[in-house]
């Protein structure tokens, strides 16, 4: 256990308390480390529009092997520390071992799809090449026009929503302390970071600082240009609509497809809410749904299910993605001391979250990250930050 430099402040601050934050809060105090998160509304963030697919095999993008080695890693962990979180919080995270099945509507889409199955062998993962008659076997409500498909049995989902509240408690319980505040800026003392200024000017101090601010993890006054992040938003808009009980089981695993080349995914919780998603906008800091996206989403969900029409729509909602230039997380030390990243997870960060926790937990006692983890150093990218700084808001 490291010992506080800072009589009254903790050992380990964490700005940000979105599931990254929480995550790798808990983990901190686990391992015996005097951990605080500031946050105005912990457990919210991007988790709160996620759907919450497990998809390190039917999200497999070309070029994105290292991120593939840290997915599949984070995937593994999933089942025992969604067991851990729930012991320890005394919640339900929604955890289900369901399986993806992604399809094709039509012969370009078909023909993308091919493409992944063979991405996916040689890449040594296993799913599985289906008939459309086939998929309408296992997903009876799948339009009778579906001309194949992927069966992924190792793609699951968790409810994020309840995933962020079980983080939660089970921060609270392991002693984690929360300043429910926004913060201002970056404390620094030298030649390190040294907390954090809340709004109002309380301050926080700390040994080691994380920044897990999601989107807004490179807007933080303070930070030195050569440690800011380069994470901008990428907006995503979701859905999601009830199942009542006649309909139901409506789906019984994740659908995703491409529709005419753009991408749906409809994940089906056990307690009949149906996720329908997600858009994918470069608007910056806007988190609007708008007609556009709801129609586009709809369009194609119902192209690929025409029977979700009948179904109840209970919620819109739009987030923002932290994304980095290459997609994968930032995760670790910065060119400030005592400033650490853990952000930029893009599309990935409810799949990478268990892994996240752990690396995080395992830099900020002086170990070093488990092997699939060392390439997303943040020091990868070289001094990005004045241009990122640039483009943002007032
Ligand atoms: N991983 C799904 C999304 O970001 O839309």
């Amino acid at each position: 256990m490291r010992s506080s430099r800072n009589g009254n402040g903790s050992d380990v601050l964490v700005i940000g308390g979105g599931i990254i934050g929480l995550v790798t809060a808990w983990r901190a105090a686990q391992r015996g480390l005097r951990t605080a998160v500031a946050d105005p509304e912990p457990g919210g963030g991007a988790a709160r529009v996620a759907a919450g697919m497990l998809a390190a095999v039917t999200e497999l993008h070309y070029g994105e092997q290292l991120l593939l080695g840290l997915n599949l890693a984070s995937a593994a962990r999933y089942p025992a520390f969604a067991a851990e979180l729930e012991a320890a919080s005394g919640l339900e995270t929604g955890f289900r071992a369901c399986g993806t099945l992604a399809v094709a509507l039509d012969s370009d889409d078909r023909a993308h799809l091919r493409d992944l199955h063979a991405l996916q062998r040689r890449s040594g993962l296993e799913s599985e090449w289906l008939t459309g008659r086939e998929c309408r076997r296992l997903e009876p409500m799948l339009a009778p026009g579906v001309r194949g498909g992927l069966r992924v049995d190792g793609d699951h989902q968790i409810d994020p929503r309840r995933l962020a509240a079980a983080l939660l408690t089970a921060c609270e319980r392991a002693g984690v302390v929360f300043h429910r505040g926004r913060v201002e800026r970056l404390s620094v003392a030298g030649d390190r970071a040294a907390g954090a200024v809340l709004a109002g000017g309380t301050e926080l101090a700390a040994d080691q600082v994380v920044l897990a601010a999601g989107s807004l993890s490179g807007r933080l006054a303070g930070v030195p240009d050569e440690a800011v992040p380069p994470v901008r938003p990428v907006k995503g808009q979701v859905l999601r609509l009830t199942v009542p009980a006649p309909y139901a089981p409506f789906l019984s695993r994740t659908v995703r497809a491409l529709v005419r080349g753009s991408h749906v995914y409809l994940v089906p919780r056990e307690n009949g809410e149906l996720v329908v998603g997600a858009t994918s906008e470069e608007t910056g800091w806007d988190t609007t749904v708008t007609a556009g996206g709801v129609y586009e989403l709809l369009r194609d969900a119902h192209e690929l299910v025409p029977g979700i029409t009948e179904l109840p729509l209970t919620e819109t909602l739009a987030g923002l993605r932290p994304t980095s230039p290459d997609n994968a997380p930032l995760l670790g030390p910065t060119a400030l001391p005592g400033l650490h990243l853990a952000t930029g997870h893009h599309r990935n960060g409810v799949l990478l979250t268990p892994i996240t926790g752990d690396v995080m937990a395992e830099l900020l006692t002086g170990g070093e990250p488990p092997e699939p983890a060392r390439p997303f150093t943040p020091r990868r990218f070289p001094s990005p930050a004045v241009s990122v700084r640039q483009e943002q808001p007032a």
